[in-house]
Parts: structure tokens; C-alpha cells; sequence
């Protein structure tokens, strides 16, 4: 949700700034901006509505040198995203120039206030209150860094902020509240953004800021503060992946190159942490908190979109091995209708970010009523993943496609880890079966890489169905949140309408849409409801629905059901989702793109909703 970038140190910051932005424009992507102090210690500052690419056509790049900028590339959440609402935003005075993710929410409040004392607004944002006040504050204390803190005092909600000031042209001002912001440090410069992704090509040393933190920085260095003024010292830390893993390394798409980097990525979550010999697994992040799970009268998961069809995939997984009563919610749902939470609960936390808002805030409510927290978190070192009192991190390597794909796999395979260490803690399994789902684990990303071999297959079915209106995606069990996870997936991304509903729940209501143009994709492996699925299978026929199954190699009958099959490798029921994702992740990917959609763009999606 919104990318920061900001530059201080002895190169030019212009294209610096530019390249961070492409970089965090997966973050949003409907206008953008920079801001530089020139080599006259004026501010210049650029923006408007579209892509970092178009901004960076029109900008007359001559005017941006100087050593000191800030940029940002936006999701609109106050005011349509155009030229005037787009950041930087400048004071009534433009003395004072700021970046801004997050929410104001006492804007109102604030913007009669300043209109009191003769301030005016040019956009609709709440970003440009945010700057009036800190020049209101500038004007009575003739101190920069006194005016930020004033008016971040007054500021409810949040932000991750970096300001330019006209008066005070040597130094940035940055600050965080709710709002993910890091500083890349190195000898000679500081690189700021809201995500690494923009820091990485620079240096690995980071520092993440914590809520209510401030820092200043000049080009001697950086001062941490709280916005309370007290002084704070934090070491620096070093990033845990290379560059190569955010470019694109010859695929088309992110979400190609995501999709297709699944065999290595599921390696990467089991790596180290099962006993092929025993079938026991251990996830040591987990080892603190395990008395408290063990103890635990029922797990609750929480979660946001696809992480969220994760968790209750991770319900069935957690019921079915480890006997232990799961519920799962979704994060913005959880965190405001005063759930009931005892202290004896574990609440599991998933998220590929670590930085969605409302899992965020359903995070700290469950650790306010003294709940156990325990992390599934793909992003290391995001705030959730710091936050919880235990967790583990799935390794997918950094995810920069906004459809999430290798993230969601890689989350069932945490959740099938931690189903199999507390069956085998509990005693619920025994070691045969717990070793079966380990052997087959270990064949795992042989078959995911089968099928991302023959992945044009799936290409032909997309061709035939790109121009459908509407889909409906139909599973049982294990299967039922990987159908809902498929809908989304192409939805997201094609704009096509689709559904994903327990397929035997059709009958209650998604039937009545069945007609010779709605296509049905089943997800029917060979499992207890097989047989039942074949009925579902045969309904939707009947009623001249086009049947899209998605079957085992060695199923010879579902083909005399269904117009069309995609084949995937054989494995044992909790395995499932994970594989039967694949072709549903391919078969969204290539009907966006037959669409001609962007599909590492989306149209009014975020890959990180840091706003609530
Ligand atoms: C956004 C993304 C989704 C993601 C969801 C939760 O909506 O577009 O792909 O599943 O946020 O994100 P998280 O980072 O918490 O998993």
C-alpha cells in the first residue's frame, strides 16, 4: 500500500528515487512523485496521475539534481488518484514537502483547525493537513524537527512520513507509526523506503523504525528519536535476501516467474525442519510457545485474503491431524466485533507481508486480552513477525506479484509442519502415518515442478474460456478453500467475476447460475468425497455448465464427466491444496493475460494493505 523512498547522502537522489519507486510500485500504482533539494538548497517536486514510468517521461530530470529527495508511488485512499492528489504534498507556505502512507484519521478535526489560522488546501488528502500542520508548528517554533514532532503529536492514525523542509535544506525527517518505514545504512548514504525492496540494491544493513519513532538524517548520519524526544539506539541489521530474488530473471511476469519458483520455494519452508527417517517435524520458532499450544483448548486463525484462505485450509490441516478445535476469522472482522478471547488461546497470525493492517491490529487485540500469538509470516523482520510471541517463517523468498501464489503454497506447507509436530506432541497420529505424509512431502516439489513443466497446457484452456463472464470454482474438504483461493486468484487479475464455494453447498443457491456459458471448475482428487464431487460434477451437466476438472494422472473417469481436465500428480489428502493451487494459479495467469490484463499490477489492488 503506498511505497516511500527517500535518498541522502553524496549521489545524485533523482535516479535513485526513480529506480526505488519501480521497485515499490507493486506496493500501488495509480500516481507518483518526487521531491529533490536541488543543488541551490531549493525543493523541486514533480507528480502526477499513472506509473512511476510515465512520471519519470515527463519529468525534466535536469531540474531533480541534488543529493536529498524523497518519492512515493500511491494507493488512493483519500481523494481519486490524479495529478493534485498525488505525493509529495507541499505546505500552504511550501516550506515543508512530505510522503505519506497511512491515515490521518483526525483529519477533519485538524483541517478546521488550520483553516482557522488562514490554512488551504489544494488536494482532497489527508497528507497535505498533515503538512499545513507541520509549517503551522515551523512557523512558531522556527525548528524543523520540532514542528514534525509537534504535529505528529497531534496526529491520530498512521503513517510512515518523510519531509522535506526549504528552511532546513540539509536533512530528512522520517517517522512511523502503523506504517512499515526502513532505512538502508551504509558509510556514506541512507537509503529510506517502506519496503526493502527498494533498499536491497543498495545495502544490506537496515534498521527498521518502530511505531512512534522518528529519525533525522543529514549526511553525517542519523538520529533515532521517539516522537516524545527520548533518544533510542537499535542495531543494524542485515537483510536475508539477494537482488536476484526481486527481478524477474527472464519471466514475462512476476507472478510467472512466482508461480513457476513454487518446487524451490516449498523446499525452502520444509527445509531442515522435518526428519525424513521418523516423519517428525520441528519448527524451533514455535518450541517457546509450545506448552501453551499444547495446553490450548482451541487455535484461533486469523488472517486476510489469500492468507486467509490459508487458515482455513490450516483448519482442516490442525483439526484433522492434531486434534486440536480451530475457528478461523478474518482479521478486520475479528478485530472489531469484541471477540471472545481467553487467555489460554493461541492465535495464529498469517500473513506474507507482516504488515497488513487489520491482521495487525487482530494481532495486538488477541495479545491485549493475553492470548499466546504465534506468526506464519513470509516478509522477516516485518512488524507481525516482531510482534508475536512466537512464530515461524515460511522462506518464500520475497513475493512482488500482487496476486500472492508461491506465499499462499508455502503457507500450507508451515501449516501442514506445524499440524504434523503437534499431532506427533499430542499423540494424535502415530508415527506411520505422520512418516507418510513426511515421504510424500519429500516428493512434493518433483511434482509441482512436473506440472510447471507442462504448464502450456493449462495455456489452451485459458484461450478457450478468456472471454467467460463469470466462473464458479467448486471443492470439498481440503479443497474447498483452494477453490475459494482459485476464484480470487482470477478475479484479482482478469476481472472475470468468479466464485468458490464447498461444492456440495451449490446445490443451496450457485446452481441456479448454471447455464451453457458458466464455466465450473472442479477440484475432485480421488479422495473419501470423490464420489460425491462426481454427482456435484454431474448436476452442473445437466444443466449445461462447462465442467473444468482438475484430477489425478491416474483418474479414468473423470474425463467422460468433464469438457475439460488438467492433470496433477497423485499425492495424499492434506497435500492436495498445495498441488491443485498450481494449475489454478496458471489457469487465472494465462486467462488475465489472453485478456491483455497487467496482471503484477492490478487494477485498485494493493499487494500490502497497510491501511485499515
Ligand atoms: C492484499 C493482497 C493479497 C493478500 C492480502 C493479505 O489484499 O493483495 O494478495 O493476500 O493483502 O496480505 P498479507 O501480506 O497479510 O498476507
Amino acid at each position: 500500500m503506498c511505497g516511500i523512498v527517500g535518498y541522502i547522502g553524496k549521489k545524485n537522489a533523482y535516479q535513485i528515487l526513480i529506480d526505488g519507486l519501480k521497485r515499490l510500485e507493486y506496493r500501488g500504482y495509480d500516481s507518483a512523485g518526487i521531491s529533490i533539494i536541488n543543488n541551490n538548497s531549493k525543493i523541486v517536486a514533480f507528480k502526477q496521475k499513472g506509473k512511476v514510468s510515465e512520471v519519470e517521461s515527463a519529468i525534466d530530470s535536469s531540474e531533480f539534481t541534488g543529493n536529498i529527495g524523497i518519492g512515493h508511488t500511491r494507493w488512493a485512499t483519500h481523494g481519486e488518484p490524479n495529478d493534485v492528489n498525488a505525493h509529495p504534498h507541499f505546505d500552504m507556505d511550501e516550506n515543508i514537502i512530505i510522503v505519506h502512507n497511512g491515515i490521518i484519521e483526525n483529519y477533519k478535526t485538524l483541517q478546521k483547525f488550520l483553516s482557522g489560522e488562514g490554512f488551504t488546501n489544494r488536494s482532497e488528502t489527508d497528507t497535505e493537513i498533515l503538512a499545513n500542520l507541520m509549517n503551522y508548528y515551523y512557523r512558531q517554533t522556527k525548528n524543523f524537527e520540532q514542528a514534525v514532532r509537534n504535529s505528529l503529536n497531534d496526529v491520530e492514525g498512521t503513517y510512515g512520513v518523510a519531509c522535506l523542509c526549504a528552511k532546513e535544506p540539509d536533512r530528512i525527517i522520517v517517522a512511523r507509526k502503523g506504517s512499515p518505514l526502513m532505512l538502508g545504512v551504509s558509510m556514506e548514504e541512507i537509503i529510506i523506503a517502506s519496503d526493502a525492496s527498494a533498499i536491497i540494491n543498495h545495502t544490506k544493513n537496515v534498521m527498521y523504525l518502530e511505531d512512534g519513532e522518528m529519525a533525522v538524517l543529514t549526511k553525517q548520519g542519523f538520529q533515532l528519536k521517539t516522537i516524545k524526544d527520548e533518544d533510542i539506539y537499535r542495531e543494524i541489521q542485515e537483510l536475508d535476501f539477494e537482488l536476484s530474488e526481486i527481478e524477474k530473471g527472464g519471466f514475462e511476469h512476476f507472478m510467472l516467474k512466482e508461480i513457476c519458483e513454487q518446487s524451490d520455494s516449498i523446499q525452502n519452508t520444509y527445509r531442515g525442519r522435518i526428519n525424513f527417517d521418523t516423519g517428525v517435524a520441528r519448527l524451533g520458532g514455535l518450541e517457546p510457545v509450545m506448552e501453551k499450544i499444547l495446553n490450548a483448548k482451541r487455535i484461533l486463525i486469523t488472517a486476510c485474503g489469500t492468507a486467509w484462505h490459508a487458515g482455513l485450509t490450516g483448519e482442516y490441516m490442525l483439526e484433522s491431524c492434531a486434534r486440536i478445535p480451530v475457528e478461523v476469522d478474518y482479521a478486520s472482522e475479528f478485530r472489531y466485533r469484541n471477540p471472545i478471547i481467553y487467555p489460554d488461546d493461541v492465535v495464529f497470525v498469517i500473513s506474507q507481508s507482516g504488515e497488513t493492517a487489520d491482521t495487525l491490529s487482530a494481532l495486538r487485540e488477541a495479545k491485549n486480552n493475553g492470548a499466546t500469538t504465534v506468526g506464519i509470516v513470509n516478509a522477516v523482520g516485518s512488524t507481525i513477525a516482531r510482534e508475536v510471541d512466537a512464530g515461524t517463517y515460511i522462506h518464500a523468498g520475497p513475493e512482488i506479484g500482487v496476486a500472492s501464489t508461491k506465499a499462499f503454497t508455502c503457507q500450507l506447507m508451515s501449516l501442514t509442519l506445524i499440524s504434523m509436530m503437534l499431532a506427533e506432541a499430542k499423540g494424535a497420529m502415530d508415527s506411520e502415518n505422520l512418516k507418510r505424509i513426511a515421504d510424500e512431502i519429500k516428493m512434493l516439489p518433483e511434482k509441482i515442478q512436473t506440472m510447471i513443466d507442462r504448464r502450456e497446457e493449462y495455456k489452451f484452456i485459458a484461450e478457450e474460456f478468456k472471454d467467460a463472464r463469470n466462473f464458479l470454482y467448486l471443492g470439498r474438504g481440503y479443497n474447498f478453500p483452494a477453490a475459494l483461493e482459485g476464484a480470487l486468484k482470477l478475479k484479482e487479475i482478469s476481472y472475470i467475476h468468479a466464485e468458490g464455494y464447498p461444492a456440495a453447498e451449490m446445490k443451496h443457491g450457485p446452481i441456479a447460475l448454471i447455464d451453457e456459458n458458466m464455466p465450473v471448475v472442479f477440484i475432485a482428487p480421488k479422495d473419501k468425497t470423490y464420489d460425491k464431487i462426481i454427482s456435484n460434477i454431474e448436476e452442473v451437466k445437466a444443466r449445461k455448465g462447462r465442467i473444468i476438472s482438475i484430477a489425478f494422472e491416474d483418474d479414468d473417469q473423470i474425463a467422460q464427466y468433464s469438457d475439460f481436465v488438467l492433470r496433477v500428480p497423485k499425492t495424499i489428502n492434506i497435500l492436495t491444496p498445495i498441488i491443485n493451487s498450481i494449475p489454478l494459479q496458471f489457469l487465472a495467469y494465462y486467462i488475465a493475460t489472453a485478456r491483455g490484463c497487467n496482471v503484477d499490477q492490478p487494477r485498485n489492488l494493493a499487494k500490502s494493505v497497510t491501511v485499515e
